[in-house]
């Protein structure tokens, strides 16, 4: 049995291979869209975790033909080839209507181009393969990519931020290590996989800067006054019902000030 990586070479993708002894694809080495190249590259003896995605929320806006592509017919294509598949999923298949966490039980219904596709995609997984794990994640961070802290820290000496989205900011260190473990479990199913706690971006960035020792002054505003293209769910906090737990949002910053370059 192999434990194998698409989408490699992403902010979440990078930090499986670092928690795993796994055979990494990156893009340039497999696109998920390639049927036959997947065919090729994977077998039904391998285990694989799918990090690969069109991950631009706004950008899905205009183009979710394009992202549907990957997020769903990439992830069909990966399904079929594996013996066993996790996809790696969004809290924003929910609509941000609830005011307590969601469970993996609660009904989705996805406000944006981005979340419909990546509901697309874990309904191709399921159905191509019995032996599937949807983990579903949420505003991820961490040193492989472009993210939310490292926004912050390159802004100042003062910046306004959206105090009423509120989530649970997950450090891909910690994802990733969770991610493996459930892979070997045979828990198939959805799962939600995300920090513990939850905060708005404002009370984040607060968060970040503080811990950060940054003299950066954040003040809040809502959504309203700083429209984006794509919807987003005003609350997507993620609760389990099947006891996933990650540590809090506070010790993933920690742990991603720690390892920053
Ligand atoms: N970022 C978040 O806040 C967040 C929150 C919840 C869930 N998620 C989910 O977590 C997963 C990982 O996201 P991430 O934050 O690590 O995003 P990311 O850094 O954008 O990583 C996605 C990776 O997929 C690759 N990719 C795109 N199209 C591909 C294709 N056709 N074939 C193979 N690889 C392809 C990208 O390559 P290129 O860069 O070369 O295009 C990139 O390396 C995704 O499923 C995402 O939906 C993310």
């Amino acid at each position: 049995m192999r434990l194998v990586v698409v989408g490699a070479g992403g902010m979440l993708g990078q930090d499986v291979v670092r928690a795993a002894n796994a055979v990494a694809y990156s893009r340039a080495q497999l696109d998920v869209t390639d049927r036959m190249a997947v065919r090729e590259a994977i077998g039904p003896e391998d285990v694989v975790i799918n990090c690969a995605a069109w991950t631009d929320v706004d950008g899905a806006e205009g183009h979710e033909e394009e992202a549907l592509r990957i997020n769903c017919d990439g992830a069909r294509n990966v399904a079929e080839a594996s013996g066993t598949v996790l996809y790696v999923s969004s809290d924003y298949v929910f609509d941000g209507s609830k005011r307590e966490p969601y469970l993996e039980s609660d009904p989705v219904n996805p406000l944006s181009a981005y979340g419909r596709t990546k509901l697309a995609g874990e309904r191709a997984t399921a159905d191509a393969s019995p032996r599937h794990y949807i983990a579903r994640s949420s505003w991820l961070f961490g040193p492989g990519g472009k993210n939310f802290v490292e926004t912050m820290l390159g802004l100042g000496p003062e910046v306004r931020v959206v105090d009423d989205q509120v989530g649970c900011p997950t450090f891909t260190g910690h994802l990733a290590e969770a991610l493996v473990r459930l892979a070997g479990t045979g828990d198939f199913g959805v799962h939600h996989v995300a920090a513990s706690g939850s905060c708005s971006w404002f009370e984040f960035a607060r968060e970040i800067f503080a811990r950060a020792g940054s003299e950066t002054r954040v003040e809040p505003c809502t959504t309203e006054e700083f429209p984006r293209p794509a919807p987003r769910p005003a609350y997507s906090v993620l609760g389990s019902e099947r006891g996933d737990r990650l540590p809090t949002w506070q010790e993933g910053l920690d742990a991603y000030l720690g390892v920053r370059v």
